[in-house]
Formats: structure tokens, C-alpha cells, sequence
């Protein structure tokens, strides 16, 4: 808790601006991301993703590590994930183009949990939602186009045996005052919550025990995932395997401007099965606006593009700075309408999930191919 701003795994409350943001990578233990580190983050990758442009990626552990290392020869591989307690909205969906970025331009092994098992745990889900969920989750995520022989799936309830047994080495160094300060449990939270973070933990070493030899690992993920790696990181050194580094983002915060997009109100996202016209009644009806109350006001005092929705999530999805620059201005400068600005980013949020759902069928016939399999590294 960080002041009146909340951040556990499951929950996330309070309106987060900049300065929270910074203040609570801090208070975690982990590094903002400076001009510095991007540029060096750029001499390997030749350019910077926008989410790095523009500090939505914001924070790391270890990352400058990390790199070091690989300057002197040393590969890592990437570990993400995801919880099927649903569907998918455009927030989920961040971290997963941003690990593709990186594993096209590092060229890596990617492993991608999901944790079907924690939202058995943490939410009131039978077998059947999360074998639905899991199935279209996966199926979303991979329409992004990863690299497919340097892919791996591992879905918690289906490699057991492999994730329990590397749990257990990280569950005994655990104990509940811990899991209670860090999550905020309480006597009354079920045993399975207090272990569940082990089994986050595994794959962030699975490689190294896999080889029998240390391999580097990289984690992108959203803030709210940080109280996992923060004890992994801990703990995972007195197992015998080197901490994971993690790069951390922002929330997509929710269309009306407070609190992140969440799978729990309905209107406060961009679903990734959203059509072309819902897209568009979304961002016009609740998408936040830094714009006028009326047409005649914008032209002539322009609005506030650094608050607005539309314009955050079109720099996002523009490659172009030089684009983003222009359409920062001419909003500022009223030449472009709120109305013009949402319809504009809403053609674009639809022209990416239209690729994803043109992608689909491809990835469902190959997705025996993704998944994880110890013989293949
Ligand atoms: P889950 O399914 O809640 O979220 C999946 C990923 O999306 C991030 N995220 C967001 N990013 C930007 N804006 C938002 N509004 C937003 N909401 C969620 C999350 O931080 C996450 O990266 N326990 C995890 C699954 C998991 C995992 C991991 C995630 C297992 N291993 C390793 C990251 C890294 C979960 O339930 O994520």
C-alpha cells in the first residue's frame, strides 16, 4: 500500500498519475528507466519500441545486468504470462506486443504461463470456464506472432508435475508473515493463495534447471505483477539459480480515465472480440476526453492530449514519432476535434484486432507446436 493507492496481483485501486507511478516502482525496490538505459536498450535493438518512447515500459530490475551480460555473449530468455479469468481487453494485451518486440529483436526462447490454476484459487471458476478461457486466451496471445519454434506454452494444469516439484524448492523459503505483508493475505484467504506465488516462480529459473546451468531470465509485466518477482527474486538465489531481471509497465488505464482497464466493468475496455463498431461507440461514449466541451471551444483553445485516452493509446500504436508529434499538436491546437481524435484511434484498435483475428486460424491449427516441452531447449 502506498498511501491511498493499493497494488496487490488481484486488486489495484486508486487513480494512478506519473508521479504514484514512479513512487511506487521505488517503494517496490525497482528502477525507473532513464534516458540512459534507453539508449543502451537501443544500441541492441536499433530502435525503441513506442511503449519505451513514452514510458509505458517505466521500470526494471536488473535490467542494465542483464544486459551487461549479454553484451559479454551471455543469452537470456523471456518469461510472461497470463491469468484466464476471462476474456482478453487491450490492457492484457500490452505486455504480450511488447515481449514479442523483444523477442524479435533479441531473437530468444519466450515461455508463457498460464495460470488457470491460480484463477481457480483466486476466483470462483470451474473446470470448464478456465478450459474455455485458457484455450481463447492463448489462442489471442499468440495471434500477436511470435517466433513458434522459440515459443513455449506452459499451462499450469497440464505440466503439474514439472511446476510442482520446482515449487516446492521456493515454497519452503516462504513462510505466511511474508505472503501476508506482501499480498495482504489474511487467516481467512484459502492455503492454495499462499502458495500460488511459488508456482509463479518457477519458470522465471525452469530453463536453468532444465540445463543444469544458470540461464538469464527477462520478464515483462504489468506493475500490479511485481509482488510476485520482488519474493522470487529473493528467493531464487538461495535455490542456487540467479535472480530473473523484469522490465515493468504502466496500467492502459480504464476508458474513463481513473483506476486500470479491468476485466470487471465491462464499458471500462476495449474487448479484444470487439467489433469495428463497438470499438468506436466505446471510445466515443466513455473514452476520457482532454478535449472541450464543445466543437467551438477546441477550435479555439485546443485541448489537453496528455490526459486524453484516444491519443495516449494512438501514440501507442503509431511506429511514426513524427506522426504522433503532429497529431500532438494539431489537438493541442484545436485543429483536430475529441471526436476526430477517438474515431481515429478507434480505427486503429480495430485494424489490430482485426489482424489478430485474421491470424487466428493459422496459429489454432499449429498450437500443438507452442506448447511446452523440456526436450525441446
Ligand atoms: P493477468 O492475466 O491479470 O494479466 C496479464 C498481463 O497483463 C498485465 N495487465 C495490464 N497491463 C497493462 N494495462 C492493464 N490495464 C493491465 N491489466 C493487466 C499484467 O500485469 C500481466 O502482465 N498472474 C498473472 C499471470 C502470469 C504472469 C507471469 C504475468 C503468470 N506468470 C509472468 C506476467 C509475468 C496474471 O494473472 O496476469
Amino acid at each position: 500500500m502506498v498511501d491511498d493507492v493499493s497494488i496487490t496481483p488481484w486488486e489495484v485501486s486508486g487513480s494512478l498519475g506519473d508521479t504514484d507511478y514512479s513512487r511506487i516502482a521505488t517503494e517496490f525496490g525497482a528502477k525507473v528507466i532513464d534516458a540512459g538505459l534507453k539508449k543502451r536498450i537501443s544500441e541492441f535493438t536499433g530502435d525503441l519500441h513506442p511503449f519505451l518512447l513514452y514510458d509505458v515500459f517505466y521500470a526494471h530490475r536488473d535490467l542494465d545486468l542483464l544486459l551487461d551480460a549479454y553484451s559479454r555473449g551471455e543469452s537470456f530468455y523471456l518469461y510472461t504470462g497470463r491469468g484466464p479469468s476471462g476474456k482478453m481487453h487491450l490492457g492484457h494485451l500490452l505486455p504480450f506486443m511488447f515481449t514479442r518486440w523483444l523477442q524479435e529483436k533479441f531473437n530468444v526462447d519466450l515461455i508463457i504461463q498460464i495460470t488457470d490454476d491460480e484463477k481457480f484459487l483466486f476466483r470462483d471458476l470451474g473446470r470448464d470456464d478456465l478450459e474455455k478461457y485458457t484455450n481463447e486466451n492463448v489462442l489471442d496471445i499468440l495471434s500477436l506472432g511470435f517466433i513458434p519454434e522459440k515459443t513455449h506454452i506452459l499451462i499450469d494444469s497440464r505440466n503439474s508435475g514439472l511446476l510442482y516439484n520446482n515449487a516446492i524448492k521456493v515454497a519452503r523459503h516462504i513462510n505466511v508473515s511474508l505472503a501476508k505483508a506482501v499480498f495482504g493475505f489474511s487467516d481467512s484467504d484459502n492455503v492454495g493463495k499462499y502458495f500460488f506465488t511459488s508456482i509463479q516462480a518457477v519458470p522465471s529459473f525452469i530453463l536453468s534447471e532444465i540445463k543444469g546451468k544458470s540461464v538469464r531470465c527477462l520478464i515483462p509485466y504489468a506493475i500490479d505483477q511485481d509482488p510476485h518477482f520482488k519474493v522470487a527474486r529473493d528467493v531464487i538465489p538461495k535455490i542456487g539459480w540467479q535472480k530473473p531481471s523484469s522490465i515493468i509497465s504502466k496500467f492502459i488505464p480504464s476508458l474513463k480515465g481513473t483506476g486500470k482497464m479491468s476485466s470487471s466493468d465491462e464499458n471500462s475496455g476495449i474487448y479484444l472480440d470487439d467489433d469495428r463498431r463497438t470499438v468506436r461507440r466505446k471510445l466515443m461514449k466513455y473514452a476520457f476526453s482532454g478535449g472541450r466541451d464543445t466543437a467551438e471551444e477546441q477550435r479555439k483553445f485546443g485541448a489537453n492530449p496528455d490526459i486524453d485516452f484516444a491519443f495516449n493509446v494512438f501514440r501507442l500504436l503509431e511506429q511514426n514519432p513524427s506522426v504522433v508529434g503532429k497529431v500532438y499538436e494539431e489537438y493541442k491546437t484545436g485543429k483536430i476535434l475529441s471526436g476526430e481524435m477517438k474515431a481515429m484511434t478507434a480505427d486503429r484498435i480495430s485494424d489490430l484486432l482485426e489482424e489478430l483475428m485474421a491470424r487466428r486460424d493459422d496459429v489454432r491449427n499449429h498450437i500443438g507446436e507452442y506448447m511446452f516441452d523440456p526436450e525441446k531447449f
